[in-house]
């Protein structure tokens, strides 16, 4: 395939899949929520799903906020250590909440994340992952909305990287094994 040398071996789901899912993923959230909706998008891999899911919601007032979250430097697993580099700038206490993620592994950013959004007393506070992998979970997240739950292999593409490769790709890929 494109992008860097070493490539992706093969696309898991298609950019149209992905549209498809985001519009029901929308649809969803528009008949959970009046608005205001607090949308809290964890840089960077959820850019993109972001983007198209917000989109999507054109029933209820959405507010977009941005938090960056670093557990995994340029590893392919993570490093179970999680530290919060941007924090928000608005105040969620009363707020409807929803964290949107690109992806959950081990759950280990999300329930660290969760517990500090917790602790700003919004009015209530959920997930939405475009990507889960439950088969390597090792911290319970409760997830209200998932696009798909994907086997354990390691993706990239739509906002997903590897050493900071491959976000722009439409597609999720599979990345090659290397060598
Ligand atoms: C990825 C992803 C999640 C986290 C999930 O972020 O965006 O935040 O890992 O993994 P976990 O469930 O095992 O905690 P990453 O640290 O790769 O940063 P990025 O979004 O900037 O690529």
């Amino acid at each position: 395939m494109i992008n860097v040398p070493g490539s992706t071996e093969r696309i898991l789901i298609s950019s149209a899949q992905i549209q498809q899912r985001v519009r029901e993923m929308a649809a969803e959230i528009e008949r959970d929520y009046h608005g205001p909706l607090y949308v809290v998008s964890v840089l960077k891999g959820a850019f993109i799903f972001v983007a198209d899911l917000t989109r999507a919601i054109q029933n209820i007032p959405v507010r977009i906020e941005f938090m960056a979250i670093s557990s995994y430097g340029n590893q392919k697993t993570s490093s179970g250590q999680v530290k919060v580099t941007r924090d928000l700038d608005v105040n969620i206490e009363g707020h409807d909440v929803l964290i949107v993620e690109d992806i959950i592994d081990s759950g280990v950013t999300l329930s660290y994340l969760k517990r500090l959004l917790e602790q700003r007393h919004p009015k209530s506070l959920a997930i939405a992952t475009l990507l889960d992998k439950p088969e390597r979970r090792k911290a319970h997240v409760d997830v209200k909305y998932i696009g798909f739950q994907i086997p354990d292999e390691f993706v990239v593409g739509y906002g997903l990287d590897y050493a900071e490769d491959y976000r722009n790709l439409p597609d999720i890929c599979v990345l090659a094994p290397e060598g």
